[in-house]
């Protein structure tokens, strides 16, 4: 069966082209038009230019994707959660085509596509699973039964993981998306050099918060003298009428120091979590996926992690460039909803910002 899929929800338009049967998924084609460039100079993904840019791109990539390869079987399009004025494209997009070829849709969730992007190139996730899902707007730990089968059993009450990373980088001046920034500074810094608060790590629950070590972050650069780094003089002025580089208490800290002490605290909190939920749940699978799932030291601590457990879950994330948004891992998820009938008219699709999976 060949599966079209289109991802418009954030910074990304992508189109792919995927063969999914019982034996698995590949990918026959697959491209994505990336907006980071015109969001970094906003310091952040701008929802109306999003828009525009993704209504400029989206009918080139799926002619682009489609030239001399059969015609698709069905058509996986995210419909939610996301940005109303990127899903708004992607699903119109979606719905034309279908109208006009006659092709079934299937309404993808954008979390479920995360989650089935280690199904790509025909790796399997054994039932059930336990997914962490880590990006800049999720931070989520869902039990999945069998597939298609979702149960929330926490989220951030707060900030995202990956929008810590976010904010945290915007302080220090880097640049958007700061998470890959903050993980490139930190492989030479020392994880242990300032105590960041790990937010959470011992509530009874599954939940998240990540607010306040970005406050504590911000408080820690005000108070600190931070060596060997530029950070935006101007942003402190604003923020607190003063800045000033005499306290001489951490003049040793340097900036990799400090982006590894605050990679250490997210990852701490998440590898606790997700450890306890499987301690509880005893999954088959524990799948880490989103676009922080990119983090090498993430990966390498959490299956270090899991793998000391009794028993041990297999550890499944996807390769680095589908932890990312991308259309395939929507054709994928979309294709399992395809197998259990679970069809969408034209006619019904719509674009729903606010679809949460598994409450
Ligand atoms: O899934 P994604 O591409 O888009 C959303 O749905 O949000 O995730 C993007 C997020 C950003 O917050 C970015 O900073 C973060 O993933 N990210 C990382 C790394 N690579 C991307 N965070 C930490 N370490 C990384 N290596
Ligand atoms: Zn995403």
């Amino acid at each position: 069966m060949h599966v079209l899929g289109i991802e418009s929800s954030c910074d990304d338009t992508s189109v792919a082209l995927v063969n999914c049967s019982e034996k698995g998924c590949f990918v026959i084609r697959e491209t994505t038009a990336s907006q980071i460039e015109i969001h970094q100079k906003y310091g952040g993904v701008v929802p109306e230019i999003a828009g525009r840019m993704h209504a400029e791109k989206i009918v080139p990539l799926i002619e682009k994707v489609l030239k001399n390869q059969p015609s698709p079987d069905i058509i996986a399009i995210t419909s939610g959660p996301g940005l109303i004025t990127g899903l708004i494209v992607g699903t119109e997009a979606a719905r034309a085509l279908s109208w006009a070829k006659k092709i079934p849709l299937v309404a993808v969730n954008h979390i479920a596509g995360h989650v089935h992007a280690v199904e790509i190139e025909a790796k399997k996730i054994s039932y059930p699973a336990i997914a962490l899902i880590v990006s800049g707007g999720h931070t989520e730990l869902i039990l999945i039964d069998e597939p298609n089968n979702y149960k929330l059993l926490g989220a951030t009450l707060d900030d995202a993981a990956g929008e810590c990373f976010d904010k945290v980088a915007k302080l220090l001046g880097l640049p958007y998306p700061g998470g890959p920034e903050i993980s490139r500074l930190a492989k030479t810094g020392r994880a242990q050099a300032i105590d960041f608060p790990r937010p959470m790590l011992k509530s009874n629950d599954y939940n998240f918060s990540f607010a306040g070590l970005k406050t504590a972050a911000l408080y820690w650069l005000r108070d600190n003298k931070l060596a060997a780094t530029k950070i935006t003089e101007t942003f402190f002025q604003k923020a607190f009428g003063v800045f000033s580089w005499d306290n001489p208490r951490s003049a040793e800290i340097t900036i990799h120091d400090f982006c590894a002490s605050l990679e250490k605290a997210i990852t701490d909190v998440l590898i606790s979590k997700t450890t306890k939920a499987a301690q509880e749940f005893k999954p088959q699978t524990i799948v880490l996926c989103g676009g922080v799932a990119a983090n090498r030291k993430l990966r390498r601590a959490l299956d270090d992690a899991l793998s000391v457990l009794s028993p041990a879950p297999q550890f499944r994330t996807p390769a680095v460039k589908h932890c990312m948004d991308n259309a395939a891992m929507i054709a994928v998820a979309g294709y399992t909803q395809a197998t259990k009938k679970n069809f969408t008219t034209w006619q019904n699709l719509r674009a729903d910002p606010n679809w949460e999976l598994g409450r």
